[in-house]
């Protein structure tokens, strides 16, 4: 038996009002979901609202970013312990935030270890751009982006890897079940060499590019892949939740440790 994770990344959209639209959307079909851990990480000005449109419901609230420091004058910035009273999820480094914002692995790593002292569970981001993919760099990039954001994490617990290949983000074209693969088991043969087998087996490795109602089966079929960070088909309630009741059907297929 699995359990899938189904993470919806708002990105930049949405206000307070139409945050409220679209959960109403979704709070009212997936009230029967019960082994799919469903996660929604709006921008900051509606998580509140989020928070507490998903109270005592099964649908679980995340952040997009956080600031590594606790407080101080850090203008615009927003910390782990600020959200942390919103909610329990946090994404960090996300491939928008390396390539946009500069956001360096060694920026990450402190994110993720401001997360960890909140409590939060995390939600980090992976993978290679079409360039460093065509250089044949795919798993040397994945290497150096875990190896340095996780090189001040004792122990591997309450972080979920999401393998985002750059080139698949937002372009309607997912990597392929092959290449996703072969991003997963590279994230998964990285944590077994820093943190040990058992933590390898009990990771949780999510899919993030392009996913949708369609292909969203076909991933899912392989055990390898726990679930998916959806960014531009979150957005639509029809869509999201049609994702959701997909991977429903996936608890009872077989794990990877099975
Ligand atoms: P798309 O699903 O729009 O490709 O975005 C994926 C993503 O970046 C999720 O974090």
């Amino acid at each position: 038996m699995r359990d899938i994770i189904i993470a919806g990344n708002w990105k930049m959209n949405n206000n307070t009002q139409e945050a409220e639209i679209l959960v109403e959307e979704i709070r009212q079909n997936v009230r029967s979901i019960n082994h799919v851990e469903m996660i929604l990480c709006p921008p900051f000005t509606s998580l509140s609202k989020v928070a507490e449109l998903t109270k005592e419901t099964n649908i679980k609230v995340g952040a997009q970013n956080i600031f590594y420091e606790d407080n101080g004058a850090f203008t615009g910035e927003i910390s782990a312990r600020m959200i942390k009273e919103l909610c329990d999820y946090v994404i960090i480094g996300h491939s928008e935030r390396r390539l946009l914002l500069g956001e360096t692995n060694q920026v990450i790593g402190k994110k993720v270890v401001a997360a960890i002292k909140e409590g939060l569970h995390i939600i980090l981001c992976v993978g290679e751009t079409l360039e460093q993919r065509e250089r044949g760099e795919t798993q040397l990039v994945i290497n150096t982006q875990l190896a340095e954001s996780l090189s001040k994490v004792q122990e591997f617990e309450n972080i979920t890897i999401a393998y985002e290949p750059v080139w698949a983000i937002g372009t309607g074209v997912s990597a392929s079940v092959e290449d996703c693969k072969k991003g997963i088991r590279t994230i998964r043969s990285i944590i077994e060499k820093m943190y040990g087998t058992l933590s390898m087996q009990s990771s949780k490795i999510l899919y993030g590019g392009s996913v949708n109602p369609k292909n969203i089966e076909s991933l899912l079929s392989e055990a390898e892949i726990d679930g998916g960070l959806i960014g531009g088909a979150s957005l639509d309630p029809e869509n999201f939740v049609s994702i959701i009741n997909k991977s429903e059907l996936f608890y009872s297929k077989t794990s990877i440790n099975d």
